[in-house]
């Protein structure tokens, strides 16, 4: 089959850990038989360089056009970056936002999964991490306070800044369905986190959910409030399933479920609309620190290849090739900088990919 694919190589790490994904996507190729079209769009402080904006229409109209998106990371130092002296809507996250708004990828799935060859990085005491964990954050990705409206003002000489948080029974029912769907294909246990004891939004998204529930009496449903949700993440964290929440809370939740994990370079993530089209990106920053010096893990990224695979084209034996060549690199004992632990072999961005690409 052709797969037409958009990448977004980006800034800082990005374009080397797309390189490695785009290494490890032809072998699979060549191993099963399809046709991988390319294209590259620019984004974010790449994009900002050429254009003087992050994301420009042309490269929204060729993201559209093609059947998913493959994505490094975006930005750069923010203390120390150019790109952090132009307003707020023209910096690289605005990009990001931008995209996800345009191609209404209003679902994303972060899985945050203790890898057990890699559960000596979990911080956690081991009385925790020994129950393991695998749990899929399902977060709303084009509503709530992100895309609410926003000013500062002044008032009698007192500067003041006021965000919205706003969400429709219909944005909440969408992402509701996603979660109870996926988590009928996995442990069949939503976790809906919310702040319900204080947030008109919070009330209408628990009513919401609850309506949602009541067409999958297989899927057991409970709600937690953010707070309590923070808490337990690193009190018990194998409680989880999927964890069905807003925006916000889903970006600082899924920050924190992937430090658990002590492996937030090997985390995948995957943002969709309601057709089988995706932006697949890793859960990690942009790291401009380690930028070029090869020593990026990619993995995460050629993970989200792997659910570009399944969920974009329905490819279940090819993702599961690039699941399978990641376990048997890691049991081979090869770690990228971030991963390593003693009695490993330490390798590089490219090497990695080239170990990957070699299993497949
Ligand atoms: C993420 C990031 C973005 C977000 C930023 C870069 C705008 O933190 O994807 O989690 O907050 O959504
Ligand atoms: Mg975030």
């Amino acid at each position: 089959m052709e797969l037409k694919i958009t990448c977004i190589p980006g800034d800082g790490i990005g374009p080397e850990i797309v390189a490695e994904a785009k290494k490890v996507l032809d072998a699979v190729a060549a191993k099963y038989g399809h046709v991988m079209r390319y294209t590259d769009i620019l984004m974010g402080g790449a994009s900002i360089d050429v254009h003087g904006v992050p994301l420009t229409e042309e490269a929204v109209e060729t993201a559209k056009s093609a059947d998913a998106v493959l994505m490094g990371s975006i930005g750069g130092d923010t203390t120390t970056s150019p790109w952090y002296k132009l307003p707020p809507n023209l910096r690289p996250e605005a990009g990001l936002l931008a995209i996800r708004k345009a191609l209404n990828l209003f679902a994303n799935l972060r899985p945050a999964v203790l890898y057990e060859e890699l559960a000596g990085a979990c911080p956690l005491k081991k009385e925790i991490s020994a129950a393991g964990f695998d749990m899929m954050i399902m977060r709303e990705l084009t509503g709530g306070l992100y895309f609410g409206e926003r000013k500062t003002v002044e008032e009698n000489g007192v500067r003041k800044a006021i965000d919205t948080l706003t969400y429709d029974e219909n944005e909440i029912r969408r992402i509701a369905i996603k979660g109870f769907d996926i988590a009928r294909k996995r442990r069949k246990k939503v976790t809906s986190v919310d702040k319900a004891n204080v947030l008109d939004s919070s009330r209408l998204w628990r009513k919401v959910v609850e309506e949602v529930a009541k067409d999958y009496p297989d899927v057991a449903l409970e709600h937690m409030l953010v707070d309590n949700c923070a808490m337990q993440l690193v009190k018990d964290p194998a409680q989880f399933d999927v964890i069905l929440t807003e925006n916000m809370f889903g970006d600082i939740l899924s920050d924190e479920a992937s430090m658990v994990t002590g492996s937030i370079g090997m985390l995948a993530s995957a943002s969709l609309n309601d057709t089988k089209f995706g932006l697949y990106e890793p859960s990690h920053g942009s790291a401009p620190d380690i930028a070029g010096k090869d020593i990026a893990n990619p993995i995460a990224t050629i993970l989200s290849a792997s659910m570009m695979l399944r969920y974009s084209f329905d490819l279940d034996q090819e993702a599961d090739a690039i699941d399978n060549a990641v376990k048997s690199v890691l049991q081979a004992g090869f770690r990228t900088a971030d991963i390593m632990s003693e009695g490993c072999q330490r390798v590089g961005c490219r090497q990695m990919g080239d170990l990957l690409t070699e299993r497949i």
